[in-house]
């Protein structure tokens, strides 16, 4: 049940109740009020009888009496005179002069009407008796009045509930509108929109709630650019370590490899003994397999060009050296003409991502014809995409090319994704903009 719909129910009981106790206090009051008015008439009823038939009883012979009283008489307004006449035996009703109102339901009238309110008086002449009077209860106009009066308090009750009732809904509208803007904005929170923001609200009871969210969207946005921050430091720490491995693999490999194969080849040139000779090149062959490892691993760990060229130009190096390596297929690369220059950690990215995947290409799309590769660079930040003809991956296992991607483009907050079909495999990759 909504808060509206409590609400509204709960003033609907109350004025219920509160009708139920008024009518219950009215009726009681009233049903005392009938009983004493029909009371009071009686008796004056009786007075008026008792006072006719003495001012009649000189004046009109004996057998007459009673018809003379009928006619002298008038109903008085609560009570009910009837006259039974001895002599013709019948029975004489005076008249009434009362307007009636329309009588009441016989529900009310059976509610409020007296009981046992009756009296006798036998109309005596000479010792004769001509009759008797019969005085009722008769509460039947006062019962009408009563019931009008009821209507009409219902009546207002009823106008009352139902203003308030409205009045009530109404503004319960108006103090809840605030509601459905504050869920508008918690959703776009939750879909990752941070700038949402509730601003003003212009229900007090409300504002409080609305100061809340606005806190919780900045501290989430302040959350996320941490996180952004710290990514980024991670990459950047991971891409330092490797360069500096590199530039140790470099440096003292490098020199001590060279000079390793200077005095290995002074030796085979200048040693008299084949056997000797033989020892020499044998050095020198074991010396050039761990300067090929150690070159190989040095572009693992890190392309050199990397940061050190513009981006554009070490991914053009990379296309046109795949180009002449393996000319059985297509490749083209599709740089944006004003590509700025990225940071180091995205520039990284970017070259993997695309090394990654041409390996892949060479790798696993067998028969593959056309290779399209391109990077692009906008207000929301970079965008690259490597698509080949070849037969899809079949929705292989991802391995560590892939996860890795996938790992690094997350460290820097971006998205990536792998779509593969009948017509070829495609890496799509976004990057923010740099920090
Ligand atoms: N361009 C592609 N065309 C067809 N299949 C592909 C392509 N790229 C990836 N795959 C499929 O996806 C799988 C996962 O690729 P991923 O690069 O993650 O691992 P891998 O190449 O098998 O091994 P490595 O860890 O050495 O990269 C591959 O084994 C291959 O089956
Ligand atoms: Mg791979």
């Amino acid at each position: 049940m909504t808060l509206t719909a409590r609400i509204l129910s709960l003033v609907l009981v109350v004025q219920l109740v509160l009708a139920a106790a008024v009518g219950a206090l009215l009726a009681g009051n009233a049903r005392a009020a009938v009983a004493a008015e029909v009371d009071g008439s009686i008796q004056a009823a009786r007075a008026l009888v008792l006072a006719s038939v003495a001012t009649l009883i000189d004046a009109v012979p004996g057998p007459v009496l009673v018809p003379a009283l009928a006619e002298r008489l008038v109903q008085p307004r609560h009570a009910r005179i009837t006259l039974y006449d001895v002599q013709s035996g019948r029975t004489l009703v005076p008249p009434s002069r009362l307007a009636r109102p329309g009588p009441a339901p016989a529900w009310f009238a059976r509610l409020l009407a007296p009981t046992g309110h009756a009296s006798e008086l036998p109309i005596v002449e000479n010792r004769n008796m001509r009759g008797l009077a019969v005085i009722s209860a008769d509460p039947g106009v006062e019962i009408a009045e009563i019931w009008r009066d009821a209507r009409a308090l219902a009546l207002v009750m009823a106008l009352a509930a139902a203003a308030q009732v409205g009045l009530t809904a109404v503004v319960l509208r108006a103090g809840l509108r605030p509601l459905g803007r504050l869920r508008a904005v918690l959703a776009r929170l939750a879909q990752g929109d941070l700038t949402a923001r509730a601003d003003r609200v212009s229900v007090p009871d409300l504002a409080p709630l609305a100061a809340d969210i606005d806190r919780l969207g900045g501290a989430l946005a302040a959350a996320q650019a941490d996180r952004a921050r710290l990514s980024r430091q991670v990459v950047g720490r991971g891409d330092q370590e490797r360069k500096a491995v590199a530039r140790d693999l470099h440096d003292e490999y490098g020199p001590n490899l060279f000079a390793l194969r200077v005095e290995a080849a002074a030796i085979r040139d200048a040693a008299p003994d084949p056997a000797l000779r033989a020892h020499a090149e044998t050095i020198l062959a074991i010396a050039d397999d761990i300067r090929r490892v150690n070159s190989a691993l040095l572009s693992g760990l890190r392309p050199m060009a990397v940061g050190q060229l513009p981006l554009a130009a070490v991914l053009a190096d990379m296309f046109d050296d795949l180009a002449a390596r393996h000319d059985r297929i297509d490749w083209t690369l599709d740089l944006d003409p004003a590509l700025p220059e990225p940071d180091e950690a995205t520039a990284l990215t970017i070259y993997r991502i695309l090394q990654e995947g041409t390996t892949n290409v060479l790798r696993h799309a067998t028969g593959a014809r056309t290779v399209t590769a391109s990077v692009g660079h906008g207000p929301a930040g970079w965008t690259v995409r490597l698509a080949d003809d070849g037969p899809g991956t079949g929705g292989a296992a991802e391995g560590n090319g892939l996860s890795g991607m996938r790992e690094r483009v997350a460290l820097l907050g971006g998205t990536f994704a792998v779509q593969s079909g009948p017509g070829g495999a495609t890496l799509t990759a976004t990057l923010p903009a740099d920090a």
